[in-house]
């Protein structure tokens, strides 16, 4: 999709109800990739439930199937899937074009650089503006060559190789993206991998890779953080996988609920998994009314149901050693502190400008726009609650970044008067029923 005419414009009106009711939210967007990928290199059949069948999600559905796996949907969310193999993927006889999705592309990128044949990836407008160098830096150490456009940007193009060198990597920047395509790649390298990071990132890449029989083995670092490592080249067998609901899609909805006044609402079965729910743990310290109940496990994941209410929410300083573990959701805890009482300060978000767009910049200006007064010091953003009074009445721009038009028809809701959201059509990307579910529970959206 590309950022043009086509734009399918919202105008987000002041809730006129309370949010009420119980919802389940579409499966966690990295673990359905996951899935797909992992699913698709093991030997055998494996069957998903609660797949997240979003844009992101069906980019790389196509991309292993491209590559020689059998992805078969069998009902919603459900889906059966035979294994090539490690190393036994086939050449794309096409360019693989992975939309808006850099999960897709960085992790990609990993199993090319390890099977012996040519492809090229590209991407939408907002892809190919994202940073490749941080996955073409390590990877390019096996012996995989990597050729891409000025500023190492997509299309690329890559020559992978089948005697991928076993790489070792210290992260310079907390990425899970990054640590699983090294993982990934060293799936068919001989000997071991490593990587380490100072900071700990979501580890569904390692959770995903014991559930299939890989012996993966995880050390504390003793000046924090961990060292992960698996050795090659193993053989993934075939299992079936339970997909939580998505903990950052969740957020939006808590966000909501939270401030739309007399609201009751369960998110039921999301995932818990501690390295993506540091939204969670901000918004209590902020005073949301959450209550967690039925926690369980389900294929190695943590998941629960999620009582929430309308809140009280007061400002918060969030460090950026957090950071990692909330950072998709910066977007929508920017709404809650504009709505909250007293000053919120995130600090450390230099990564938020390599997203889906640059959230930094646009947080900042789609709270700017609609009356929110925030400041920014180096990489940090500053925001004064307005204590319920959100003016509003501004239009957003969402550079083709669906957290940021989730998090501006939030806006609407909450503030005073109408905000006009430009495109919420890469919605679809992470959250297809995002509108259904809102309205279901009486958002009133008029999309
Ligand atoms: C993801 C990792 C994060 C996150 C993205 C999904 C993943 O990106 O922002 O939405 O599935 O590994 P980074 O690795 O760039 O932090």
């Amino acid at each position: 999709m590309t950022n043009s005419s086509s734009a399918q414009p919202l105008i987000a009106k002041p809730a006129k109800h309370p949010l009420k009711g119980r919802i389940k939210v579409p499966g966690d967007k990295s673990i359905s990739h996951r899935s797909l990928m992992f699913a698709a290199l093991a030997t055998g059949e494996s069957h998903i439930t609660g797949l997240l069948e979003g844009e992101d999600v069906l980019q790389t559905a196509a991309a292993m199937r491209a590559m020689g796996a059998d992805l078969q949907k069998i009902s919603e969310g459900e889906w059966h899937i035979k294994g090539k193999g490690i190393g036994h993927l086939q050449e794309p006889t096409d360019i693989l074009n992975m939309g808006n999705s850099g999960t897709s592309a960085r992790l990609l990128s990993g199993i090319l650089a390890s099977h012996g044949f040519f492809s090229v990836i590209t991407g939408d407008d907002s892809l190919r503006k994202r940073p490749m160098a941080r996955i073409i830096k390590p990877l390019s150490e096996t012996g995989a060559q990597f050729f891409c456009r000025e500023g190492q940007r997509l299309p690329m193009a890559i020559m992978g190789t089948d005697r991928a060198k076993p790489l070792g990597y210290r992260l310079p920047v907390a990425s899970a993206q990054v640590k699983s395509a090294i993982l990934l790649a060293g799936l068919n390298a001989c000997g071991t991998t490593w990587v380490e990071e100072p900071i700990a990132t979501r580890d569904h890449t390692e959770n995903m890779l014991r559930h299939f029989g890989v012996d993966v083995e995880v050390k504390p670092l003793p000046e924090g953080g961990k060292r992960i490592e698996i050795t090659g080249p193993v053989t993934l067998q075939a299992k079936d996988i339970i997909v939580p609901g998505d903990p950052s899609s969740a957020a939006f909805i808590l966000v909501a609920c939270a401030l739309v006044s007399g609201s009751e609402v369960c998110i039921e079965a999301v995932g818990l998994n501690p390295l993506r729910t540091g939204s969670f743990d901000m918004l209590q310290k902020m005073g949301i009314d959450l209550k967690i109940e039925n926690r369980r496990i389900e294929g190695g994941e943590p998941l629960g149901d999620i009582l929430v209410k309308a809140s009280h929410l007061k400002g918060i300083e969030i460090p950026a050693h957090v950071a990692p573990s909330m950072i998709d959701e910066f977007p929508v805890l920017s709404v809650a502190a504009a709505y909250a009482d007293g000053t919120s300060r995130f600090c450390g978000l230099e990564e938020l400008r390599v997203k889906e767009s640059d959230r930094f910049t646009n947080i900042v200006e789609m709270l700017r726009g609609n009356g929110v007064s925030v400041q920014v010091e180096q990489d940090d953003i500053i925001i004064t609650g307005t204590n319920g009074l959100i003016p509003g009445g501004g239009k957003v721009s969402t550079h083709m970044d669906h957290r940021l038009a989730m998090s501006a028809s939030i806006l609407g809701l909450v503030a005073q008067k109408s905000v006009t959201v430009d495109d919420i059509r890469f919605i679809k990307t992470s959250f297809p029923n995002y509108f259904a579910l809102m309205n279901q529970l009486g958002a009133g959206f008029n999309q």
